[in-house]
């Protein structure tokens, strides 16, 4: 449900401190020739809306609320899904880019975050959302995991096998992973990062064999001996192939986990000798009022530990959760109305407009992404590929 962007901030920092920052040809074609107009994109014209004749107050405009301007509607954004803010978004979506809704669910989120892609049998896995009230997780039952197969995303996309719905495959993780949030793909097998239920089952990264019989090993479940919160998110680092985490409170603020006996923080676990480090805290606690977060990056240092905390982008929509980076460095991040698009230096370029909320989402190799929507599962192709994995 929620998280916010320092939760899963260390995948964009990964990419950002590790990827090649490529200053990006001007694009040839002039901006707003509508020739070169992708037939699902349009061009949002910001000056549109600098000044406005009525900006309302708090209580009606704010994080939770969608912000749409005189001229566009719901509709009209959702028509034309990919929103070109600025011109390099035109390298992003490639002539051709396409949105496609291929699994539904009626209220129960099944879709919500861990999206991993699984090159081998090219599928891809997510959770259920872990501590949403309809999806009944949490303290009664634990979230499950489940998977789809992208070529039959691909066939639902095409409508070449007249269905227009995938098959959505249970994956039954033996032990089971209890209350997964995160995942993270980590040698072609995933790492999870699981909640944890009740005092009793602790919050742990587990590995798990993405084939039959989906065994799994518990990886870390405790910080000398303490309980983590609920952990939260989790990647790993393409450089020094040490697995970052985050550390929450969220599994207390849904019902499911005790008060928290740790702060929130950052750790570092290297596989190779068993440290667990910490390697940022001091993140501003989540409020349930105030729902507005900034993101931040930091660089990774060759040791392993971060430095220059920089205020990178503050989402005008809803609190960014699922945050990835393609190979050329621009940031992508799960939000309220769909997926948005910053350049490297924090620039809003575009989005992909879901208009119901982007949990999260992974790129699934070359130009290929799933979205996470709660209730709706979204196949995206576009010009830009995910970083590297590791
Ligand atoms: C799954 O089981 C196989 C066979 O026993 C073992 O080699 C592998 O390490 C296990 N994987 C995990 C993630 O536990």
């Amino acid at each position: 449900m929620h998280t916010v962007i320092w939760l899963t901030m260390p995948a964009a920092l990964v990419a950002l401190a590790v990827g090649i920052l490529i200053q990006l040809d001007l694009n040839p074609l002039s901006w707003g020739v509508l020739a070169d107009l992708p037939s699902a994109a349009q061009i949002i014209d910001q000056k549109a809306f600098n000044a406005l004749s009525i900006v309302p107050p708090p209580l009606h405009a704010n994080a939770l609320t969608v912000f749409l301007w005189p001229g566009v509607t719901q509709e009209s954004l959702t028509a034309r899904p990919f929103h070109i803010y600025d011109k390099e978004f035109y390298d992003i979506i490639g002539p051709n880019p396409s949105l496609t809704l291929i699994a539904t669910s009626e209220t129960d989120p099944i879709f919500h975050e861990a999206v991993v892609w699984y090159p081998p049998s090219d599928e891809v896995f997510f959770v259920q959302n872990a501590g949403a009230r309809a999806a009944g997780t949490g303290l009664a039952k634990s979230s499950i995991i489940q998977k789809i197969s992208l070529a039959e995303a691909e066939a639902v996309r095409t409508s070449s096998n007249q269905k227009d719905e995938v098959t959505v495959t249970v994956v039954p993780s033996n032990p089971q992973v209890i209350n997964p949030n995160g995942g993270t793909n980590y040698k072609n097998q995933v790492i999870f990062a699981g909640e944890g239920q009740g005092p009793d089952v602790p919050s742990a990264l587990y590995l798990m064999n993405p084939q039959e019989p989906y065994n799994t090993t518990v990886l870390l479940n405790n910080y000398f001996g303490r309980q983590f919160n609920s952990l939260n998110d989790v990647v790993v680092h393409s450089g020094n192939g040490d697995i970052y985490f985050t550390d929450t409170l969220y599994g207390f603020l849904q019902d499911f986990r005790p008060a928290p006996g740790l702060r929130n923080q950052v750790y570092r676990l290297s596989l190779a000798t068993g440290a667990v480090t910490v390697v940022a805290d001091d993140f501003t606690l989540p409020n349930g009022k105030s729902q507005f977060e900034d993101g931040y990056r930091f660089d990774v240092k060759k040791d392993g530990t971060w430095e220059n905390r920089k205020t990178f982008a503050y989402v005008a929509a809803g609190i960014p959760d699922g945050i990835h980076c393609d190979s050329k460095g621009n940031v992508y991040a799960g939000c309220a109305d769909g997926v948005h698009v910053w350049n490297p230096s924090g620039k809003l370029i575009g989005k992909i407009y879901t208009g119901t909320k982007a949990a999260n989402f992974q790129f699934a190799g070359q130009g290929r992404m799933i979205i996470t929507g709660q209730t709706k599962l979204f196949y995206v192709t576009l010009a830009a590929s995910g970083a590297a994995l590791t």
